[in-house]
């Protein structure tokens, strides 16, 4: 069959995995093709446990593959037959040299934009799905258009959005879809391209369209002001716990303003997972570059409320458990940085294992789908770690539980045999503030939610 588009994706991961199965997916007429440097990653998209778990992801992947979707690590030939090139790869925060901390690392993707100019023999329009520093569209071009006569490239950028655990949803039906260009003709022709993909499936309202710096810089600043949210509601989290108020009843009357909203609004643990960190650090990084140090303050304050959020979370548990975690057995339920997710990139979870290995407690570690990544991220920590899915196993023994993800599982178990099989006394720090205080109170647990009244039995 003759496909109508030849699609390359250039990185197989959270974001090139599952939004290339949605396009090939709504659009059979289209050849798709992912390619990624790791081979072992390759094998598990062409198997049947695909290399991350999402939702849904499973049934789209098992229509599709074979038939206009493929997974292979032949970049090369990939790049030669492609009409269209989306670059997925991860862009993390730097760690060496100037910017370490803050800016984005580019050197995956600007090997790509080499490779990609190496092996091209026909003109091409290329996609930023990655996560970029507004601006780097421009290094971009100026890459790819340094080389053989004739073959022209065109930068768009098309930011991602789609959250992790809600993957699919958010693919299938997303709020919008943002896709930047150049204002040229030949811009504008490529946007139009890119654009007539997606309609396939996303009506033509949530299809915007805007300069290509605007579409970089705002995929910075929606993360940014999503992370602010949940900062914003931390730090009025431990203003609840001085003063009694009730940090969900103050979400629920705040959110019910219209112009304020009710989503992201949940006190918690901290934020974790691979972006919201990264991409304000960025933020902060280009306001700085950009001689904008005030502006660099206040985002940076969203990260370091972060962070205060998980030290505080820790000094409660060990106020609350006589001052002293040495030898105790603590059960951390979830590791994942949030629930229908095995992702434990930036996990709050592994901060607080780390804190509390640090105060020599013994930690038992479970969760339904991160073990695995749990095993791997707990390595460096010197200390004794367990490892057992089984919550009712997990907390055996054990002098404290400590909720990390919101995983539903740990909604409705069963507490009072969990709290039998307890050292006592007992406690409950439940950093997603998801199951009954009360009735855990009443069963003979200590209680500690975020940002509400504790419940002690002394
Ligand atoms: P990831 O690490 O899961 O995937 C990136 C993939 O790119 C890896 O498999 C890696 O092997 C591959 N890769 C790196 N260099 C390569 C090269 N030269 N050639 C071929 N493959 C290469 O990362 P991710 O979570 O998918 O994120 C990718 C980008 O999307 C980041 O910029 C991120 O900020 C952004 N993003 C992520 C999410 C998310 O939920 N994870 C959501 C929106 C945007
Ligand atoms: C986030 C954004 O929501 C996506 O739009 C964006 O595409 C993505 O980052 C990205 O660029 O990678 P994700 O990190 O997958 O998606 O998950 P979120 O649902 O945003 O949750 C992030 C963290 O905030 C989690 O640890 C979650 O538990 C926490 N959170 C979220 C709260 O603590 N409280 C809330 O009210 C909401």
């Amino acid at each position: 069959m003759k496909f109508e588009k030849e699609i390359l994706c250039i990185g197989a991961g959270y974001v090139g995995g599952p939004t290339m199965a949605m396009i090939a997916y709504k659009c059979p007429q289209y050849r798709v093709n992912v390619v990624d440097i790791l081979p072992e990653k390759i094998n598990q998209w062409n198997s049947d446990t695909l290399p991350i778990y999402e939702p849904g992801l499973d049934e789209i992947v098992q229509k599709a593959r074979g038939r206009n979707l493929f997974f292979n690590t032949d970049i090369e030939a990939g790049i030669k037959t492609a009409d269209i090139i989306f670059v997925s790869v991860n862009t993390p925060t730097k760690t060496y040299g100037v910017g370490a901390g803050m800016a984005a690392d580019l050197q995956y993707w600007e090997k790509t934009a080499r490779q990609i100019l190496d092996c091209a023999e026909s003109s091409k329009i290329i996609v930023e799905k990655s996560t970029l520093p507004v601006k780097t569209a421009q290094a971009m071009e100026r890459i790819l258009n340094s080389g053989k006569n004739g073959v022209q490239f065109e930068v768009l950028s098309n930011p991602e959005f789609l959250a992790e655990g809600t993957a699919i949803a958010d693919l299938e039906n997303p709020d919008r879809v943002l896709i930047g260009s150049q204002q040229s003709q030949s811009g504008l022709k490529a946007r139009d391209d890119l654009v007539a993909i997606y309609a396939n499936w996303v009506d033509a309202d949530r299809i915007v369209t805007s300069n290509i710096w605007s579409s970089e810089l705002s995929k910075l600043v929606a993360n940014a002001f999503l992370a602010q949210r949940i900062s914003s509601i931390n730090a009025i989290s431990s203003l609840c716990e001085k003063t009694e108020a009730d940090v969900s009843e103050v979400a629920r009357a705040v959110g019910m303003d219209s112009r304020i909203g009710p989503k992201f609004l949940n006190a918690s643990v901290g934020f974790g997972g691979s972006c919201f960190k990264k991409d304000i650090l960025n933020l902060v990084y280009l306001c700085r570059h950009y001689g904008l140090e005030q502006e660099a303050d206040y985002w940076e304050g969203v990260v370091s409320i972060n962070e205060h959020q998980k030290e505080r979370f820790v000094l409660n548990m060990l106020t609350a458990m006589f001052n002293t975690l040495a030898g105790k057995k603590v059960c951390l339920f979830g590791f994942a940085f949030k629930a229908n997710t095995g992702d434990t990139r930036e996990t709050p979870a592994l901060t607080i294992a780390g804190r509390l290995v640090a105060e020599n407690a013994q930690v038992v570690i479970s969760d339904p789908k991160a073990l695995d990544n749990a095993r791997q991220d707990t390595k460096e920590l010197k200390g004794d770690i367990q490892f057992i899915e089984d919550p009712y196993l997990a907390a055996k023994g054990c002098h404290a539980i400590a909720i990390m993800t919101e995983w539903e599982l740990y909604r409705t178990l069963d507490y009072k045999k969990i709290f039998d099989s307890m050292q006592q006394p007992a406690f409950i720090f439940d950093g997603r503030n998801i199951v009954d205080h009360e009735k855990l109170f009443e069963i003979g647990f200590n209680v500690f939610p975020i940002g509400k009244p504790k419940k002690v039995h002394f």
